[in-house]
């Protein structure tokens, strides 16, 4: 068929029920492990801080620790599919959960902890004798980057006025990662991690600018965070450019200990919830990022050069050089890439954007201009074994509400409880100027009432993706992301806790593959190249509803995976394997 797909069953194994435990199930004949909790220590030469079950654990120590959180992974193989470097994001933390007395005090020392706890832990996993997985400490890999850790700015915004501070006058040093939602990898064995949600870090002005509202900036303090406190970095109305220094997606070389992580400008500042990479037939990477905002955009970036042979170092610059593109996606199934290219069309100095720098910062702005499509929040995307390139589109409660945008084609469904799985096949290569597209899925309840909820879900039913992936054999595997202010009720009262399916793109048929513990959502997938091994991880376990304010909260809902009586609950990796030895999924 020349789509590079098998033609037998994909899916092999007998689905599992929805749950409300505070466990993680999988399919009969499956096991789970559960390693690398938050707390642990990753392994840095001579520093192996235990985990304090009551949050006692300090800043310092923190950083040798896991962060908080998890979400991204890819596992590197080094020795066949046995050893390797499994690369994690720490999303973000729950600071009532984190520290010893919650949210009861503040310091200077708090916060320092709570940006140890972010960013992307570098570990070296091995599978030992009897088939468990193993953090191997110490590693001459093991490594933490985190809210501090020093980088670089590459591409047209890099040294940009935009992106100039008082503590960096050159616009070229930032300072630390945060909001690491989804990663990706690019095939020169690089790490791209991305910052989602950056803004709710920043105290706003009293009166925030055009730019500062169209990036949410909103006077004072977000809720959370108060890291501005103690950390005037985070003051934006000190230091008004900071904001424009996140956003990005950021590039690391988990092989190299001492490198320096970089933002690469030239893929545009975004919530970007992930990086997805094709090669184009002639060898340029094509970069696929959704913003995951209520009616943002999905991006995709086309280098100008191929890739090298010689891995990193040989690719320092690739993803410095090319063409940012948005999304338009027209009523009749066809759509269109439009370039974010200064200059051209709208984007030039009259209206507002001195150089392709500022195109690149004020990315929403350009898209806005262009007139992409407005999405109901798009997560993660993989490019598919047939092809196409498929996005979650999570919810959008707010779609067809007052004052907002309606329902069209692509974002079909009025207060979008559920959310899609858009796909589509690029005209020609992947760096096409045009594609068709469809909905995979619609995600739904066919027993709900309203027919917006029911969706058109073949097997078992499901709400609110989020991770996406494709595996080597094909398999679309679906993470689902229902907020815990919403879970159990209303459109989404029958779906259980989040759970992971997976799906095969030929038939539509999804099957529910694992369900997590209770307030958890399921981020990250990745395999070891055999498919014998799958590591995935649980974030938020435990999630309270209510005010993070007290390190007991968390725990009337969820103590996974300990549950110890006083212990807390813990995001942590799980491997999932089959007991036979088999490919996962099959
Ligand atoms: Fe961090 Fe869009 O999920
Ligand atoms: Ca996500
Ligand atoms: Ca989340
Ligand atoms: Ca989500």
């Amino acid at each position: 068929s020349g789509t590079g797909m098998p033609s037998g069953p994909l899916l092999g194994f007998k689905s599992v029920p929805i749950g409300t435990a505070d466990r993680i199930v999988v399919p009969e004949g499956y096991v789970a492990q559960v390693i690398a909790p938050w707390g642990d220590p990753v392994g840095l030469s001579g520093e192996n801080p235990a985990f304090k079950e009551d949050g006692s654990n300090t800043a310092a120590e923190q950083e040798a620790q896991f962060g908080m959180h998890h979400d991204g992974i890819h596992f590197y193989a080094q020795e066949g599919s046995r050893q390797g470097l499994l690369v994690m994001n720490h999303e973000y933390t729950d600071d009532g959960l984190l520290h010893a007395d919650g949210m009861k005090t503040w310091t200077a020392e708090k916060v320092r902890k709570s940006q140890a706890a972010h960013g992307v832990s570098v570990v070296e996993v091995a599978q030992k004798a009897d088939g468990q997985w193993e953090v191997v400490r110490p590693s001459p890999w093991a490594r933490r980057i985190t809210a501090r850790t020093p980088m670089a700015f590459g591409g047209p915004a890099a040294g940009h006025a935009l992106l100039r501070t008082a503590a960096d006058p050159a616009g070229m040093r930032p300072l630390g990662t945060l909001n690491n939602c989804g990663s990706g990898i690019t095939p020169w064995g690089t790490y791209l991690t991305c910052e989602e949600n950056f803004i709710n870090y920043f105290k706003g002005p009293d009166t925030p600018n055009a730019h500062e509202t169209r990036w949410g900036l909103r006077k004072g303090e977000p809720a959370g965070y108060r890291w501005s406190e103690h950390d005037e970095r985070f003051d934006a109305s000190k230091h008004p450019n900071e904001p424009n220094r996140f956003g990005w997606i950021v590039e690391i070389d988990p092989f190299n200990f001492s490198s320096t992580p970089v933002k690469r400008t030239a893929l545009g500042r975004a919530a970007h919830e992930g990086a997805t990479v094709a090669v184009t037939k002639d060898g340029r990477a094509v970069v696929y990022s959704g913003e995951d905002s209520r009616f943002e955009y999905i991006y995709k970036f086309v280098s100008r050069d191929k890739i090298r042979p010689g891995g990193a170092r040989e690719n320092a610059e690739l993803l410095d050089h090319g063409t940012l593109y948005v999304a338009r996606f027209n009523a009749d199934g066809s759509g269109q890439w439009l370039p974010l290219t200064h200059g051209q069309g709208p984007l030039t100095a009259a209206n507002g954007f001195a150089d392709a720098g500022e195109v690149m910062v004020k990315t929403r702005q350009a898209s806005d201009l262009l007139g992409a499509t407005k999405m109901d929040r798009p997560e993660w995307i993989a490019v598919g074994k047939d092809g196409a390139v498929y996005c979650t589109l999570t919810n959008n409660s707010n779609r067809g509400g007052n004052g907002q945008p309606g329902v069209d084609a692509a974002n079909p469904r009025a207060n979008n409880s559920m959310g899609n799985i858009i796909r589509w096949k690029e005209t020609g290569d992947f760096d096409g100027a045009r594609f068709q597209w469809d909905h995979f899925i619609l995600a739904g309840d066919p027993a709900n009432e309203r027919a917006d909820a029911k969706g058109s879900v073949k097997g078992d039913m499901f709400a609110c993706p989020d991770g996406l992936w494709a595996d080597h054999r094909g398999v679309l595997w679906v993470q689902t992301d229902m907020s815990t202010s919403a879970m159990g009720k209303g459109d989404l009262a029958r779906m259980g806790n989040n759970a992971m399916l997976a799906a095969d793109p030929r038939t539509g048929e999804i099957r529910r593959f694992l369900v997590g513990p209770s307030g958890c959502e399921i981020t990250g997938a990745t395999m070891a190249p055999d498919g014998k091994t799958l590591f995935i991880n649980i974030q938020h376990p435990g999630e309270s509803p209510s005010e993070r304010s007290d390190p007991a909260e968390p725990r009337k809902f969820s103590n996974w995976p300990e549950h110890r009586a006083a212990g807390r609950p813990r995001s942590a990796t799980v491997v999932i394997r089959k007991a036979d030895g088999g490919v996962v999924g099959t």
